[in-house]
Parts: C-alpha cells; structure tokens; sequence
C-alpha cells in the first residue's frame, strides 16, 4: 500500500474545504497541506447554490440584526456565541471574496447588491445573479490553485479516520482510477464533505451528498449533533427536487395555490401587501413555509402534477428584462426541467429536501471531541443554524467556518509533530482488507444497493419528514437497524478495480445507513416541536426540557442519545414571529 504524509488534510473539496486551503496556503505556507475530493472540486455541491451568501454590507443593517435574525430563525437553538462570531466575520470574508474576484452583481452606482431572503428582516443576500455558488466555488478553486505547495488528491473517496491512542492522525482512501487503498497521514484532518440530502427521495441536494463525513467521524467516536433537523426547501421542482432559488422569492416572486391564492396569508405569515415585506409572507422561514405546503396540500388546494401535487412560483409579474438579468438559471432550470418558461406561466413548485442543520459536533473553531480532528461546512453542526437556518446563511458559514478549522488544524499540526506511522499503516491495510472481504471478495451476497437505498429512503421520508410523531417514528427505529443488518449481505456486480462506482455507492450507502439512524433516534426522542422538527404529537416547544442539542453517539447496538446545553449569551428564549 502507498503510504503519503502531509501536516494538514482536508477531506472536501467545496467551499469550506477550499477555503480552508486557501487560509493554510495563505497564514501557514510551511504546512504540507493536501486536499482529498471524492469529485473534481468544481463539481462539489456548493456549485449548484443560487440565491446568495449573507453579510451585513449596508448602513441600514447591523451584525446585532444578523445575529438576532439567525438566533430567531433557529428558533433558540443555535448557539449564540458561534452566531457572534459568524456575523462579525461574515462581511471580511465576503469582501475577501470580492478582491478574489468573485463577480457579486452591483448596484448601478458600483456598490455590491444585496437582496432579501427568507427569515431576515433586513437585506443582506450577496449574490451573482442566480449562480452565487458557481462563482463563489470557481473563486475559491482558482485561488486555492495558487498555493503549488498544496497537494490534490481528485477523486479519491475517503472510507476511514486513523485514530491511535485517541487522536485522528490520517485517513484511507481509495484512488478511483486505480482502484488502490492509500494510507494518507496527517497530523490533523478537517472533514469538510457536505450533507446528507441523498438520505431521503427528494432533494435539491447532488448525488455526492451521502453523509461521508457524518459517518467517518460518528465510526471514530465523534457524536452526530442535532441530527433530526432536516430542512426543506419550500422550492425545489416536483420529480427532480431541483432548487427553484429562494432568490426569486426575494425578488418579487409569489407563491400561489391552484385558486391563484397567496395562501401563505393564512398561515400566520403576515397580509400579502404592501410587497415587499421582509420575514413575512414568501420571505417567510423555509421551515414554515414548507409547513404551510402540507396543510394547503390537506385542504386540497394544491395543483397536480405527473410528480405529485404542487403550488405554483409566479414571477410573471417581474418581466422577462427582470428574470433574465437576476434569475436566469432560473429560466433555464423551469424551461430544461419542467418545460416551463417563468416568464410566461408558473412554475409548479413543492418542498424538498435541501439542508442538514445537524452534524458532527464541533466547537466554534471547528474541533471535534477526537483531537486532531477538525469539520466546516454542512457536514459539521457548530452550532451556527439550531432547528432551521437562514436561507444564504451557509454559503457564508463555509468561509467563516472553514477559515476558523483551518487555522485551529495549523495550530494542533505544529504543536503534534509525531505520527504513530507504524499503527497507522497497519490499521490502514486492515481497512484494505475489509474493503476487499466486505465487497470485493465476497462470496454470495443477494441485497441490492439499490433496494436497500430506495427503503431508506422511504423509512426517512415517512419518518423524519415535515411533520413527525411517535407512530412513524418508533416503527422506523427496528425498519433501519434491519435495512443495516441486510447491508451486511450487499452483493456487488462489479469487482473490477478502476473506477468502481457500484463499490463506492456501497460504502456510500453504509455510511448513510448509520447516519439515518442517529437521524431517526434523536428524532423520537425529541418529544416537542422546534423550527424544522415538528412533533403532531408534541406540537408544543419546552424550553423546559428540549432547550438542548441531541447528541447521537455510536454504540455496537442503537444509538445513544444524550444532550447539550444550547449557549446563549444574549438573546433569551422568545416566541419566533413572523409577518407581523
Ligand atoms: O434558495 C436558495 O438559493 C438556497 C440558498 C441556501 O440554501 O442558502
């Protein structure tokens, strides 16, 4: 096996781990740094972000306004002092951006623009046009290039962390194109690979996105926080999930049922006019947004289509010089994906699954419980977005964030030069072998990907949807220890070495099995109702008792679930009110 050694390794090659290399690169150019992507990085998920990135950037907005609006919008559970943090140094970041050479769409008079966004009530939505994720990430690739020290792995899948003697000190992971097992050694990891969308049926979210990190960290001993805060997006197209940027909404766009009724009016989200209106109506939070899809759905006013019933997004009113020069893509998505030109009629929308609140528990510099071990981005739960987050919050959060894991790794890489290599290599041709035993080799077998894939989709989908209880969710706790169990007994088509992609949705799909059932478990047993969790049984939020992070620990049996206190440092518990 090849053996490769660097100080710092990033797994993830989207906008936190880019922007960790750039930092590493940049404050700390003695670190032999290396990125390790399952994708070539411009094919990282951040790619397909629309709307825009949040920062105060205008003399009617503050960071107080910032932070009270994501403490609000996570309903109190995201943790105050890493929402401090956030919002006074998300404007550095996104100005940083801009001197990169990020092209943000401008005011005529040369000033960035900013638009309004779901749950804010000031804007501060930086954006270019509606391809905000595919310029950030094209700015941040070409200027992580810049740093020749740093070494790419493209295309190579992480299957494990090496821990000795407590602390992450490398990884494994398998070449695609070859097919080969390496061990890379390093002396602190940042985890940085993204959600875990691909959980359920529907979702804005990229086939990549499976919860690799989620699970590398929860298997080395990390708990998973938060994890039954799954939000949906109020927009994403009927079928292909594809996300209808909530950018169009905060450009004047209007949500209607089959009535042509903006019937988000009804449910408590504020009168429809005067527009625009900020934290009501369509700028209302995705969480109760997409609540308010289910009842309109109940009462039957929804629109059918070949994909399941639907609202209608109207931007009719906007004009086609408008749409084209704020929301193209969005006229290319409607037009190549439902036949639909946003000019001249609605586009039928529903909610989909679109953003993971819940991940590995970090602090606010990025450090999980196993030292060594760092993760940004939406892999990692720091906690920046409690129950539900900010539309525009995380494209920001993937630069404050990966910033922050990157120079705390620097630190941990200086201050533990030793490696225990020969531990290390050993336990990364262990992982050699179980790969080749548990797929490879195998003899027999009769489960699919596929099928086990589609159960869990639906066992999440019925369980930990917009609305739970206890009557879906405790049937779903035995339905995803069996789906686990049958995994054991996966069979693969293919055994050939390079580029196996049947062995890499195998693994894929083990990770996410562990994960949704961390995911399942802290949902149960959250018994109240908070932002994206919302219990028909327990329809109520306690503070009382539920004023707590889940945390899902990995056991040999079902997950442990125990809790942490929420920080608050300035914002008391309050109602969370909108339209008003
Ligand atoms: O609707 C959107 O453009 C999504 C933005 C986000 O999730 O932050």
């Amino acid at each position: 096996m090849e053996i490769h050694e660097h100080d710092v390794v990033i797994v993830g090659g989207g906008g936190a781990g880019l922007r960790a290399a750039i930092e590493l690169g940049e404050a700390h150019p003695h670190l032999r740094v290396a990125v390790v992507s399952k994708v070539y990085p411009m094919r990282s998920h951040t790619v397909a972000a629309e709307g825009g990135s949040a920062a105060v950037i205008k003399p009617n907005d503050s960071l107080d306004h910032h932070a009270y609006d994501t403490v609000s919008g996570s309903d109190w559970l995201g943790d105050q002092d890493a929402i401090e943090a956030f919002v006074k140094e998300a404007p550095g970041e996104m100005i940083r951006m801009d001197h990169w050479g990020c092209p943000w769409s401008r005011e005529p008079d040369g000033h960035v623009a900013v638009r309004p966004f779901g749950g804010m009530t000031i804007e501060r939505t930086w954006y270019a046009a509606d391809k905000s994720g595919f310029h950030m990430l094209h700015t941040l690739f070409q200027t992580a290039l810049k740093f020749q020290a740093t070494k790419w792995y493209h295309e190579w899948f992480a299957t494990k962390l090496l821990v000795d003697e407590g602390r992450c000190q490398g990884i494994t992971a398998i070449e695609l194109l070859t097919g080969q097992v390496h061990a890379i050694l390093a002396k602190a990891v940042i985890l940085c690979t993204g959600g875990m969308g691909r959980l359920y049926p529907y979702t804005t979210n990229g086939a990549i996105k499976t919860a690799d990190g989620m699970a590398l960290s929860y298997r080395a001993g990390v708990a998973l926080k938060d994890m039954e805060f799954v939000q949906y997006h109020p927009t994403g197209l009927p079928g292909s999930g594809i996300l209808i940027t909530e950018g169009a909404r905060g450009d004047g766009g209007i949500l209607v049922n089959k009535d042509g009724y903006r019937y988000l009016q009804d449910y408590g989200l504020g009168p429809p006019d005067p527009w625009p209106r900020l934290r009501a109506m369509e700028l209302g939070p995705r969480d109760r947004l997409s609540q308010a899809f289910v009842h309109e759905d109940a009462k039957g006013r929804t629109i059918q289509t070949p994909f399941g019933t639907a609202v209608h997004l109207d931007l009719r009113h906007l004009g086609e010089a408008k749409i084209n020069k704020k929301l193209p893509f969005v006229r290319e998505l409607a037009k190549n994906y439902a036949g639909i030109d946003p000019v001249h009629d609605p586009i039928p929308v529903r909610p989909v699954v679109h953003y993971a609140m819940g991940g590995i528990d970090t602090d606010i510099h990025g450090a999980t419980t196993v030292p060594g071990l760092f993760a940004a981005g939406e892999c990692a739960c720091i906690s920046l977005n409690g129950a539900n987050r900010l539309g525009s919050n995380s494209l920001t959060e993937l630069l404050v964030f990966g910033r922050r894991a990157a120079a705390a790794a620097a630190r941990f890489a200086t201050e533990h030069p030793k490696l225990a290599k020969e531990l290390l290599k050993k336990q990364a041709a262990d992982e050699e072998g179980r790969i080749a035993a548990q797929f490879i080799r195998k003899q027999g077998g009769k489960e699919r990907i596929a099928t086990l894939r589609r159960e869990m989709n639906l066992v999440m989908e019925e369980s930990t949807g917009i609305y739970r209880d206890g009557k879906t969710l405790e049937p779903a706790l035995p339905k995803i220890a069996a789906l686990k169990e049958r995994f054991r007994n996966v069979t693969l088509d293919d055994r050939t070495a390079p580029f196996n992609t049947e062995l890499i949705s195998a693994i894929e799909l083990e990770f996410m099995l562990e994960v949704a059932e961390a995911a399942i478990h802290s949902a149960f047993q959250r018994k109240e109702s908070r932002g994206s969790h919302q219990r028909t049984d327990f329809p109520k939020r306690d503070d009382q008792t539920f004023l707590k992070h889940s945390m899902a620990y990995r056991t040999d049996g079902a997950p442990r679930i125990g809790y942490k206190d929420v920080v608050i440092t300035r914002w008391p518990p309050a109602e969370r009110v909108y339209g008003k």
